[in-house]
C-alpha cells in the first residue's frame, strides 16, 4: 500500500493527472473505472487543463465504478459531472466512453454492464479486470456504491450490483468488491477534513473498521495507492510527501 500525502485538492489533482499519464503511456488499451461524487471534480479539471496533450485518449476507455440510476441530464449524474470536468476538454473518442444508463431500469442495467465489463475486459478467474479503478470514501466509509448497510453486496456473485443509499433511497449502480480487487491497480482518491476519521479507521485497520466497505478493498496485485490531503490524512502517522 502507497500512501501519498499532499498540501491541499489541488496538489492531489496535480500528482494524481502525472500519475495517471504515467499508467496511461505506452499502452495500447487503458480500461479505467472512475469514480463519482465532488472529490474527482477538481482531478479531472486538473487532468484536462494540464495535462490533456500528455495522453493518447485513442487509448484509454472509459468505464464507472459506480452510477446514480438517473438520467444523464441529471446533476446527480456521475457520467454529466464527468463530461462537465473531463470529457468536454479532451478528444475522447465516443466509443471509448462506456457509461452506466442510469435512466434503464436498474437490475436489468446492472446485468447489460457486467456483460459489457466481460466482453471488453480481460477477465481473472472468471472476474473482469480494469487497468485501474479510481474510487473514493464517502463519510460513512462506503466505497463505489457499497454501502455499510449493504455490504453483502461486496461478495455479490453478479459483477454489478443494484445498491440503495441508506439516506435517499436512491438506486445506484456499482461493481462489486471481487471486481474491484481484481483490478491491476487502485487508486483511492480523498481529500478533506470530513474523511479524516474513515481514513484513518481504514488505513490503519483499527477496533470496528471492517463494517466499512472502503476496508475491504485489497487488490490482489498488491497494488493499491492513497492519494490524500493533509486535511484526510489528519490523523495518520504520516510524513507529507
Ligand atoms: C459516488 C461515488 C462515491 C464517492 C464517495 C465520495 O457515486 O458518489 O462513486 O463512492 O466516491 O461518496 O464522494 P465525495 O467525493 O463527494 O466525498
Amino acid at each position: 500500500m502507497d500512501i501519498k500525502i499532499y498540501k491541499d485538492k489541488n496538489e492531489v489533482a496535480v500528482q494524481f493527472s502525472a500519475y495517471f499519464v504515467e499508467q496511461a503511456a505506452g499502452r495500447d488499451v487503458f480500461h479505467v473505472a472512475l469514480s463519482g461524487g465532488s472529490t474527482p471534480k477538481i482531478v479531472f479539471d486538473v487532468l484536462a487543463e494540464n495535462f490533456a496533450d500528455q495522453v493518447d485518449w485513442s487509448k484509454v476507455h472509459f468505464y464507472w465504478g459506480d452510477e446514480r440510476c438517473v438520467p444523464p441530464s441529471d446533476d446527480e449524474s456521475n457520467y454529466k459531472m464527468t463530461v462537465e470536468h473531463l470529457f468536454s476538454k479532451i478528444d475522447i473518442p465516443n466509443e471509448n466512453i462506456n457509461r452506466i444508463l442510469g435512466e434503464k431500469e436498474p437490475n436489468g442495467e446492472a446485468m447489460r454492464y457486467a456483460n459489457l465489463l466481460e466482453i471488453d475486459l480481460d477477465r481473472v478467474d472468471g472476474i473482469p479486470q480494469f487497468d485501474l479503478v479510481i474510487l473514493g470514501i464517502g463519510d460513512d466509509g462506503h466505497t463505489a456504491s457499497i454501502f455499510p448497510h449493504e455490504i453483502k453486496l461486496w461478495n455479490a456473485e453478479d459483477h454489478c450490483v443494484v445498491a440503495t443509499h441508506p439516506d435517499s433511497g436512491q438506486k445506484r449502480v456499482s461493481i462489486n468488491g471481487k471486481v474491484i480487487n481484481t483490478a491491476k491497480e487502485v487508486a483511492f482518491l480523498v481529500t478533506g477534513a470530513s474523511k479524516a476519521e474513515k481514513v484513518e479507521a481504514v488505513i490503519e485497520k483499527t477496533e470496528g473498521s471492517d463494517v466499512y466497505p472502503a476496508s475491504l478493498v485489497n487488490p490482489k496485485s498488491g497494488r493499491l495507492i492513497w492519494f490524500l490531503d493533509e486535511e484526510a490524512a489528519a490523523k495518520l502517522n504520516q510524513d507529507p510527501s
